[in-house]
């Protein structure tokens, strides 16, 4: 069914690819709503493509169909013809019209058809638009047609099928409808929020999204209907919306509002000059507010359009570099509607903590939410699990966790009892060993400057230590022997669990980086075990992935890989998501895992592109990235191109 992949991910939010017979769609998109009359649409799909790089759009097939001279050329011509756009073209059923209007005259199976005949590439159930006040019997009867439709639309159409999800303002009807239309569509597509969105009613546009999401496969692209204005998107795509459609640029252009991913200006109040996009530099907007009629019209619907495909453009960006929180909290500082809307979502983290990657490359603080954000929630979480059991900790200023400053901290007292150290940071007490990772490693936040740390020297650190033991403090030895044990054994620990990391930490040396005196690589007698990633997330070697089976339990850190796949992954190909047989549920997307067949045999060591729930309801694409893989065994034939689709992607090591 479904044609849709996930290439890249931040969180929930993805670059996919979406196949359709005219083309694939990289996601997040933009689908520019284009009025199926010439006459009315200010700039041409034609225009969209070759000046915007518009790669599809969105049309009404209702329109159309209602409005004989048109369907009669899109009889005949087909929608693509109609529009003269040859990519892909999603068409819409109705509903909307019924919203604005109060009812359709046409039958959900007629407008179904028609999408059929005139070519349409992915075409819309007619579902009935929930208002956001209907109360739940209502919507809830609402719903049920919408499902009956929606399971009819899939009996009769082979190609791609848009189902909505309703349900108005009803988590609990969100959520099956979500589930629903999981099981039916190749778009996934979040209704009944227009109302929602012009209001500013973001916080319930949130509580929306949040009742929906978790039931919403992850195999199938998530659309928004009517998300209009570009300041919203990087809210929705924290979400995982990955196709947003637009009429707003020619609504607000009607009236003449220029829309900026911050807000919204009058043209008629401009005096500077605001923007230099190069259809300002042919005509600066000062200039078109004189204009009349349909050029001016056209102008800034062309602005507006161009605005709201940068702000895509951001988005994807952002998902590649893990920075989308950020955009979306730098967004949410531009209308206050929006901050609220944050608030509310930062109330769920569960919506997010299963697909949070293991480490991101940066944590930049952009306001009070920042520290709110499900990363934080998921680093503290786990510490609290580390620390359960140990002694408590003393405390000192934050520290680089590097040999001159650590030979001078004692790592016991005279009497030879441990001492633990916890490093004050912007994510309160850390334990000294751990402040390397993600997302208190990378932390970039206002403390920093506005308090900037005193510069400290090793025998700063030593005076200190000296303050907080008393007499107690061996100050004159190098601890740091001590401290490369203590930070191995708390980073094995930390990542494969108490039981398993003293056993894992035997005779392990600690190589550090030179330059930054940062872990760089834990060695056995010589061959690396585990490199440690800037973000100071452990990364085993093949050698250390057999040590790690064998010190965790069964199934634990591990893909299972289905037979047919063996020799590819041994080999180092990318493992897809039809071949895995099993995961562990506690891994994260962007974690080392170990890829193994089904007598538990080391083949490869992995990044996970997925979350573990995600794998089974993937249809496509990659599951997993080998880093670092065992080799054919002697005798067999290296497997030849053509029987696994290579994901042809670089491996994820090279980004570390
Ligand atoms: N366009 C804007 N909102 C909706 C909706 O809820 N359903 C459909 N089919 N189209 C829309
Ligand atoms: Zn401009």
């Amino acid at each position: 069914m479904s044609g849709f992949e996930i290439l890249e991910r931040d969180g929930l939010a993805r670059l996919g690819r979406f196949e359709t017979p005219h083309g694939a769609i990289e996601t997040p998109a933009l689908l520019p709503v284009v009025h199926p009359d010439r006459e009315r649409q200010p700039v041409p799909p034609r225009e969209m493509r070759e000046r915007l790089g518009v790669r599809a759009v969105i049309t009404s097939s209702y329109i159309l169909w209602r409005t004989p001279p048109l369907r009669a050329r899109a009889e005949a011509t087909g929608v693509h013809g109609l529009l003269d756009f040859d990519g892909p073209v999603m068409t819409d059923s109705g509903a909307f019209q019924q919203h604005a209007y109060g009812s359709v005259e046409v039958g959900p199976e007629e407008i179904l058809a028609f999408q059929g005949e005139i070519g349409s590439d992915i075409a819309t159930v007619l579902d009935l638009f929930t208002e956001p006040d209907t109360p739940i019997a209502d919507a809830e009867r609402a719903l049920a047609t919408t499902l009956e439709r929606a399971r009819a639309a899939r009996r009769e159409r082979p190609g791609l099928l848009a189902v909505p999800v309703q349900g108005g303002l009803h988590p609990g009807l969100r959520a099956r409808s979500a589930a629903a239309a999981s099981d039916l569509g190749d778009v996934l597509a979040v209704g009944g929020v227009v109302p929602l969105l012009e209001r500013y009613r973001f916080v319930d546009l949130a509580r929306v999204l949040i009742a929906a999401r978790p039931a919403l496969g992850p195999g199938s692209a998530v659309h928004l209907f009517g998300t209009g204005h570009p300041m919203t998107f990087a809210f929705a795509a924290l979400f995982g919306v990955d196709l947003f459609d637009s009429s707003a640029y020619h609504k607000f252009a009607r009236r003449g509002s220029l829309m900026f991913p911050d807000g919204t200006v009058a043209i008629d109040e401009l005096r500077d000059t605001v923007c230099h996009c190069f259809l300002c530099a042919e005509r600066p907007l000062t200039e078109v507010a004189g204009l009349s009629g349909p050029d001016r019209e056209r102008r800034i619907a062309f602005h507006n359009l161009l605005v709201s495909i940068e702000e895509v453009g951001r988005i994807r960006r952002a998902i590649r570099e893990g920075t989308l929180w950020e955009l979306a909290e730098r967004r949410a500082a531009g209308h206050p509607a929006l901050r609220a809307a944050l608030a509310e979502t930062l109330r769920h983290p569960e919506i997010f903590l299963s697909t949070e990657p293991e480490s991101r490359r940066a944590f930049r603080e952009i306001g009070p939410e920042s520290r709110e954000r499900p990363a934080v929630r998921r680093f503290l979480d786990r510490l609290s699990a580390y620390r359960a059991g140990r002694p408590p900790a003393l405390r000192i200023e934050r520290i680089a966790v590097r040999p001159e400053f650590l030979s001078r901290l004692p790592l016991s007292d005279r009497a030879g009892k441990p001492i633990y150290w916890d490093a004050m940071t912007p994510l309160g007490p850390v334990p000294l060993e751990l402040t390397d990772l993600y997302p208190v490693g990378p932390y970039l936040g206002v403390d920093e400057f506005a308090d900037p740390p005193r510069h400290r020297s090793p025998s700063d650190v030593a005076q200190d230590a000296a303050r907080r033991l008393g007499t107690d403090a061996e100050l004159y030895r190098d601890w740091s022997t001590e401290w490369n044990r203590r930070q191995v054994e708390g980073l094995l620990e930390w990542t494969y669990g108490r039981a398993a990391a003293s056993g894992l930490a035997e005779r392990i040396t600690a190589e550090r980086s030179r330059r930054s005196g940062r872990l760089k690589a834990l060695r056995r007698e010589g061959p690396i075990l585990f490199h440690v990633g800037t973000d100071g997330v452990l990364r085993p070697s093949l050698r250390g992935a057999e040590r790690v089976r064998a010190a965790v339990p069964l199934g634990r850190h591990r893909l299972v890989v289905a037979d047919d796949a063996v020799p590819f992954v041994r080999v180092g190909r990318s493992l897809f998501s039809r071949f895995v047989v099993a995961a562990d549920p506690a891994l994260a997307p962007g974690a080392s895992a170990l890829l193994v067949d089904r007598d538990d045999r080391l083949l490869a060591v992995g990044r996970l592109l997925l979350a573990p729930h995600e794998i089974p309801r993937m249809r496509r694409g990659v599951a997993a990235r080998v880093t670092a893989h065992a080799g054919a065994p002697e005798g067999l034939p290296e497997p030849g191109d053509d029987a696994v689709d290579d994901g042809s992607l670089p491996p994820l090591d090279g980004r570390a």
